[in-house]
């Protein structure tokens, strides 16, 4: 790592596909943002271990997501690129960590309450426990600034207040206290079919969903389909209160393309709903088709993948080893 530049550190649950809202809320920003900090990619496998899963498909996952990740620029020779459960130091910390989290402020979780409400039977306490093991994963490299969707910054706030508070207990500077870092736009990508909702992985209405490694055809049928609004004359302007689905179409179009909203408004203003949604299914054609040819040269070899994460692992643990030393010696327990 490079002295005068700060960590950023970033992840994804390896849980099923990649969507284009994983995408364009964090994976899309990281090649980017490789240049100006020193930057920690971590798949985070542990995470995914809190919903049901198959064995078999989340070792695929797991080389998928890497694949993925090199696929959309990232250099193993700038960042660290690293499988959570490989640096035992994350489930460590987390276990201190959870002693100074309190029970309410994690059952005040949008995203826990969500779980809850969606009457899951058996919810386990991982699911409540999730964004403790966040604090591990980021406060371990004391990481200046945490890069995700909107959807994680309630979990990144809590993780700020954990260290606060560590940080007061002990009356000193153990862990370095993040700054959260949002992708300008593109950090709430909403679902096709109810474009008030987040887009997600776990949506169990797959049309709802645009998946990174999706066949182009079936993403062209579900831009297609995707809600729009029944205003007359049709007009495509941005309004998410009055028109998310359109609005939300529009971000996605500018955010593949680099345009901003208000040119695309001016571009498509005499024209229908459906040939605005087959120029944004050409504009996502071209960088989804140039993602996935890279994606399957990468996915093909997977001895160089096993090599990136085992140097990656060694690289992580040399940071993780030292705060975990430091967090043992204040407690007593060195
Ligand atoms: P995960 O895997 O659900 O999502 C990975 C990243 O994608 C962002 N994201 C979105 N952004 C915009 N629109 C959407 N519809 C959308 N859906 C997802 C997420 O905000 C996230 O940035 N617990 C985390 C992974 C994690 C992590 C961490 C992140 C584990 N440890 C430490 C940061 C720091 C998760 O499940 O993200």
């Amino acid at each position: 790592m490079e002295k005068n530049k700060s960590i950023l550190l970033s992840a994804i649950q390896p849980t099923g596909c990649l969507t284009i809202g994983n995408y364009l809320g964090a994976l899309s920003q990281w090649n980017k943002v490789q240049k100006e900090y020193n930057s920690i990619y971590c798949i985070a496998d542990l995470h995914s271990v809190t919903v049901q899963h198959n064995n078999k498909d989340l070792r695929k996952n797991i080389f998928d997501t890497l694949a993925l990740y090199l696929a959309c620029g990232v250099d193993p020779k700038k960042s660290i690129i690293f499988v959570q459960s490989h640096v035992y130091e994350h489930t460590q910390l987390n276990w201190i960590l959870n002693c100074y989290s309190y029970f309410g402020e994690l059952t005040r979780m949008t995203q826990f309450k969500s779980k809850l409400i969606d009457g899951r039977k058996n919810i386990n306490i991982g699911l409540l426990n999730y964004p403790v093991l966040m604090a591990s994963d980021i406060l371990l490299y004391q990481t200046n600034h945490v890069l995700v969707g909107i959807d994680q910054k309630q979990h990144v706030e809590l993780v700020i207040n954990i260290a606060n508070r560590f940080n007061n207990f002990y009356k000193s500077k153990i862990f370095t206290i993040p700054a959260i870092l949002l992708s300008q736009q593109g950090s709430k990508i909403m679902s096709l079919l109810e474009p008030t909702k987040k887009m997600s992985k776990s949506n169990i209405n797959k049309k709802n969903t645009i998946f990174l490694l999706e066949e182009i055809n079936s993403i062209r049928k579900k831009i297609k389909m995707a809600v729009t609004d029944s205003e007359e004359p049709a007009r495509i302007y941005y309004n998410f209160e009055k028109k998310p689905g359109i609005s939300n179409l529009l971000t996605i179009f500018s955010c593949f393309t680099g345009k901003t909203i208000a040119e695309l408004e001016n571009e498509f203003s005499k024209n229908s709903y459906l040939e605005f949604k087959e120029a944004l299914s050409d504009a996502l054609s071209t960088v989804i088709c140039r993602l996935q040819r890279s994606y399957f040269e990468y996915r093909e070899d997977e001895s160089y993948l096993t090599r990136i994460i085992v140097n990656g692992a060694s690289q992580a643990r040399e940071y993780a080893k030292k705060t975990l030393e430091t967090v043992y010696y204040v407690l007593g327990l060195r």
